[in-house]
């Protein structure tokens, strides 16, 4: 499979492989801060969930600056697969469980209205995203409960969801018995979608600074790593891991990567809609990993077939044939196995964070006394929506304005008694994965048989290191501790990046952070062994 890759080094996107999103329509936007400056609010990150909260900041008045340290859409959102749904991932009789019916309906309810919203932004904005409402279809998974489709059918009834079973699902070869049929779902181009917000941003007066990292967040606003200050009575943490949260959010949530493919259809082979199976219950994690499948617009005689899945726990990926590289083809037999899909042209991964109880954490963050930090994170795989439910909830709670939806996505609730099985699991599991996993002593000498593009653990001077040697055959060196809690990072040779292991934190091989909680880069130490490079002949 020959697909796109890209120098992680640009930093347009946070991994090796570049999506069809940022492959077609990269952002333009390259404006660093160079020098002190004064705002209503301060926006960190320029993913769906910060430009959303600029947006709408901007429409009621507030003057903004959003930074992002890479590009616009450089994140999760330019490696998304952007299906806009009402059908949660977690499924509304799981979220009825934890929020009572009451809160199901809210939740249903807000995801509902973000459509709804990204809808009317492209209607207003005039952004022409290849947007469109299409029916979605869930169907069984082999491995779940043949009633599973029966139960989320009525509690999605309950919460205000229009659904309804059906005997044949279109567009596959491959039909796995009955579905359930959720109408008016969404999808569109994100990257067409974000570039159009950030037109609009500007046009109404807001600021875009690109390649700035907001590295200290303080009381009055942040400052960033040249040295520049942005001062601002509201700060926004839009950075989908939050790095503002050292401990109470990073353990209530755990990333996961997941993988894409897009291969080519004929126009007209497969009909408008999106596809989502169940999930694996035979999957070790709690989180049950699912397949996800959609079409996008490609060229005059081609269509794309975008299929997801086979997620597994950062920097967990595990050896014999499920490591990072290996889920592509997985998901490639999965994919021919329900789908007519020809040559795949793109692959992809990303990562997703699943909150211990379904919904996202969106709102004041944790901890801040001066009540004007806020956050949005826990993503819980619909982060299209819940990008975009911050965007209508944040301007709220910064204004003053009475928002329904805020005690449903409070950042500092903890439901150990609804959800506490998957806190503790999901928290054990990442232990005995990282202490199972984590290289002891790791010979120095196997550096001699690393081949390029491929990175290793060594211990040296009682101290670990993460080696990589780029294609060049040189080697860079980083200290192997993640800056957020010290775990030992992994090589994930995919992605060309280091992945923590224990809350997903991701830094590129010269170490710069590509995924929170980690904000500080590893240390990058090259230079300080020159003598390797004579001796490692
Ligand atoms: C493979 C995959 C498929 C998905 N499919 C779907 C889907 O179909 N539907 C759906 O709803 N959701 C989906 N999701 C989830 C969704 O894409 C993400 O949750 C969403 O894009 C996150 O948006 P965000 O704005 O919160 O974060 P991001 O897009 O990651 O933006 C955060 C930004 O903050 C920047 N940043 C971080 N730290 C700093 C700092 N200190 N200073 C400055 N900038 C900083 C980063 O560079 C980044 O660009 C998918 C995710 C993946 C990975
Ligand atoms: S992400 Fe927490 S220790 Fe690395």
């Amino acid at each position: 499979m020959e697909t796109k890759l890209k120098a992680t080094e640009d930093i347009i996107t946070s991994g090796a492989h570049v999506s069809l999103w940022t492959d077609t329509n990269p952002s333009v936007l390259s404006q660093p801060l160079k020098k002190s400056i004064k705002t209503d609010a301060v926006i960190i990150g320029g993913g769906i969930a910060g430009l959303t909260v600029a947006y709408t900041l901007c429409k009621r008045g507030v003057k903004v600056a959003v930074v992002e340290d890479g590009y616009i859409g450089s994140g999760e959102s330019g490696r998304t697969t952007a299906h806009l749904v009402t059908s949660l991932d977690d499924r509304y009789y799981k979220i009825e469980k934890v929020y009572g019916e009451e809160g199901a309906k809210l939740a249903a309810e807000s995801h509902a209205a973000a459509i709804d919203y990204i809808e009317r932004i492209i209607q207003d904005e005039h952004i022409e995203c290849d947007f469109k409402r299409i029916d979605g279809y869930l169907f069984l998974h082999p491995s779940d409960d043949e009633d599973a489709l029966i139960k989320e059918k009525d509690a999605a009834l309950k919460a205000g969801i229009k659904v309804e079973m059906v005997d044949f699902i279109p567009g596959m070869h491959r039909q796995e018995g009955k579905a359930l049929k959720f109408p008016r779902q969404g999808e569109f181009h994100i990257m067409k979608y974000l570039n159009g917000l950030c037109a609009a941003i500007l046009r109404m007066g807001g600021e875009i600074f690109t390649e700035t990292h907001a590295e200290k967040i303080e009381e009055n606003g942040i400052v960033s790593s040249d040295g520049f200050a942005i001062a601002a009575d509201h700060i926004v943490v839009a950075t989908n891991a939050p790095i503002t949260s050292m401990y109470n959010l990073p353990l209530k949530q755990f990333a996961y990567r997941s993988y894409v493919i897009a291969g080519l259809i004929h126009k007209g082979e497969a009909p408008e809609a999106l596809w989502w199976d169940t999930g694996d219950h035979d999957a070790h994690s709690d989180i049950k990993p699912y397949h996800y499948v959609r079409s996008a617009p490609y060229n005059d005689e081609y269509d794309l077939l975008i299929s997801g899945g086979e997620d597994h726990p950062t920097g967990l990926a595990g050896g014999n044939g499920s490591s990072e590289e290996h889920r592509y083809d997985k998901l490639e037999a999965w994919t021919r196995d329900h789908f007519p899909i020809g040559e795949i042209v793109y692959k992809w991964s990303g990562q997703v964070m699943e909150t211990m109880d379904c919904l996202a954490y969106i709102g004041r963050s944790p901890g801040d006394t001066h009540h004007h930090l806020y956050m949005v994170t826990g993503d819980s795989g619909n982060g299209m929506t819940h990008g975009t439910i911050a965007g209508m909830l944040i301007p709220d709670l910064i204004l003053g304005v009475a928002n329904k939806w805020k005690d449903l996505y409070e950042p500092s609730r903890f439901k150990f008694f609804k959800s506490g099985k998957t806190f503790l699991k999901e928290n054990i599991d990442t232990l005995w994965g990282y202490f199972k996993t984590n290289p002891k002593n790791t010979d120095v000498a196997q550096l001699k048989e690393l081949k390029k593009g491929e990175g290793i653990i060594v211990k040296l001077e009682k101290e670990k290191y993460g080696v990589y040697r780029d294609e060049n055959g040189m080697l860079h060196w980083v200290s192997a501790l993640c800056t957020h809690l010290k775990c030992i990072v992994k090589w994930n040779n995919d992605e060309k990046t280091w992945d923590c292991p224990c809350h997903g934190s991701r830094f590129s091989y010269k170490g710069e952070v590509m995924n929170g909680p980690a904000n500080d880069a590893l240390e990058y130490h090259t230079e300080k062994y020159p003598d390797f490079d004579k001796w490692d002949k």
